[in-house]
């Protein structure tokens, strides 16, 4: 696709269509289109994988999904698609590949960048980090004073953690339990010191998670573990090669730091970080789970991408679920997309999906410079059900804003939940069902007064309904069912982008307050004059200082 060359989204006539759709739908409820179509609940509905797919609950006629893939075929959205599978540099801002999809392609296939084939590289980590995870795993990877490793603690932020603690949290079940993993990211002392004060150092592996290996956060954390280690162990710099493996691209800084590049799992640069923890960055993941588990996981990923890449706009899933956010984002003025998955296992599931969608796609200007003319990203949310339905969901069910929401459920518990707790999952699940309907199709004035209602209190008690869900129905959560999962929402992201025509691959605007953190520092510690701080800041600098005494 050429940026340059492309006409003004909001002036094409598919976009105009649209606008116009949209009005002569104003009118029209979910009652009236299940009312007019029988077969809609069943008809609605795709299969990807594991994943039974259910968008009938959505303000949509098959009117409306033509013309989104008419938007969809405008703006080349398989053009651009077919590009990344070529490796070509689609992150055009930073002229590089976005290859992750080459991350979980399979031994033989031949995905090139600047004419190489990645897939052997990408394979060599995979089979170092099963080799180290299996020894680990095994004990016969041990520390400094020769105990075996039970303590794993990786140290990264942002996508060199949301990943990995995300897909941790997952497949609990599939984890040594035997192993403690935790995950450290805050540059606030308070995390490392959680995370390690009640563990054996000689006992335990730092993995020091960064892409670029300068991340303040990672180095002044890692900084910190490597001085606890020697410190408690009363041992010198040779202890690091036992307690400290690395991943990175950055091989000459993590030499810097003094972890022997032998023990470091490399990735590339055109793995973007928040699509990355199906690289070496899920090393943690490999150790907790296995790396045949892992492999599963990677499975499920590709699955997906093969779906992406091949099958047609009118049964792609991905697609289908970014045109659907287009819908709402760009023609009925939504501001927010909540993911709700009913398993507690998911607990950091939507948290990952909020630097995957809003590092990606929260921007305004289009890939050739220009300001973008249209809403972008929305703001991702959400938290386990049942838990949020005695939080928020009032707002969503009676408030005035439009929030569509994927709901994420399964039709069995994991494998290993105590037996007494099997038959709770029927309520899980009853909760998770009643919900999208209550939503879609609410409770009419009449209805509330059958019920006896006073009628001061029926339009306290009226649900207008209306509201858009998408359900997502899985047998069981499996390592395969949470990599479809990711890369149903990674290309959703990426349908997003290309429609909008932003550059979903970089993220500038992180870093400003980079920037700017680095400046303030000595006005803090040394109170130092800093130059360019702003009044507002300055006195908020100054109060600072007196509340610490300085
Ligand atoms: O600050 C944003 C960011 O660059 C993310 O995109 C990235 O995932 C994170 O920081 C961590 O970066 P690194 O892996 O290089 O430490």
């Amino acid at each position: 696709m050429n940026a340059d060359s492309r006409a003004r989204l909001d002036q094409t006539p598919e976009w105009t269509a649209l606008a116009k759709h949209r009005e002569e739908l104003a009118e029209t409820h979910l009652r009236d289109l299940f009312a007019t179509d029988p077969g809609r609940g069943t008809g609605y509905t795709l299969q990807v994988g594991d994943l039974h797919v259910d968008y009938s609950k959505h303000l949509v006629t098959d009117e409306t999904l033509r013309l989104l893939r008419e938007l969809a075929a405008a703006t080349d959205v398989f053009g651009l698609r077919d590009a990344m599978f070529r490796g070509e540099k689609i992150n055009v801002t930073e002229n590089r590949a976005v290859l992750h999809v080459a991350l979980r392609a399979p031994r033989d296939a031949v995905i090139e960048v600047d004419g190489e084939n990645v897939v052997p590289a990408v394979h060599a980590v995979l089979d170092k980090m099963a080799d180290f995870a299996e020894r680990v795993r095994s004990g016969e990877w041990t520390g400094h004073t020769g105990k075996r490793i039970r303590n794993v603690v990786n140290i990264g932020i942002g996508g060199s953690d949301l990943g990995p603690a995300m897909a941790y949290e997952v497949l609990r079940s599939f984890t040594d339990r035997d192993l403690t993993v935790r995950f450290v990211s805050n540059v606030d002392g308070a995390d490392l010191h959680e995370a390690v004060r009640d563990l054996d150092p000689a006992e335990t592996l730092f993995i020091i998670a960064s892409k670029t290996f300068t991340t303040i956060e990672t180095i002044t954390n890692a900084t910190s573990a490597r001085n606890w280690l020697l410190t408690e162990l009363k041992a010198g710099q040779d202890a690091v090669a036992k307690h400290f493996v690395a991943l990175s691209t950055n091989a000459e800084k993590v030499s810097d730091f003094g972890i022997d590049t032998a023990n470091m799992f490399e990735f590339w640069d055109w793995v973007g970080g928040r699509y990355s923890y199906d690289s070496a960055i899920g090393l943690s993941l490999m150790i907790a789970i296995g790396p045949d588990r892992f492999r599963e996981m990677l499975d499920g990923f590709h699955l997906v991408d093969e779906h992406f890449r091949t099958a047609p706009a009118e049964t792609n899933v991905p697609l289908l679920m970014g045109l659907l956010g287009i819908w709402y984002g760009n023609f009925h003025d939504a501001q927010s997309h909540a993911v709700l998955p009913y398993s507690h296992y998911l607990s950091k599931f939507t948290a990952y999906l909020q630097q995957l969608d809003m590092e990606s796609n929260g921007k305004s200007v289009q890939r050739d410079g220009q300001d973008v003319e249209w809403e972008t990203g929305p703001v991702v949310w959400g938290t386990p059900g049942t838990n949020g339905q005695h939080a928020y969901y009032q707002l969503i069910h009676q408030g005035t804003k439009l929030i569509p929401a994927d709901f994420i459920g399964f039709a069995e518990p994991v494998a290993d939940l105590l037996p007494g707790l099997v038959a709770q999952h029927d309520l899980l699940m009853a909760n998770f069902f009643a919900q999208t309907q209550a939503l879609a199709f609410g409770k009419t004035p009449d209805e509330v007064r059958a019920e006896g209602v006073a009628e001061e209190l029926v339009p306290h008690k009226t649900f207008k309904g209306n509201h858009p869900t998408t359900t997502i129905l899985a047998r069981k959560l499996s390592p395969s069912v949470l990599g479809q999962l990711v890369a149903l929402y990674e290309h959703k992201v990426f349908v997003q982008g290309a429609v909008w025509n932003i550059d979903s691959f970089d993220q500038w605007g992180v870093e400003l307050g980079k920037v700017l953190a680095k400046r303030v520092e000595p006005a803090l510690t040394e109170g130092a004059d800093v130059p360019g701080l702003d009044e507002s800041t300055k006195a908020l600098v100054a109060k600072y200082r007196e509340l610490r005494g300085r």
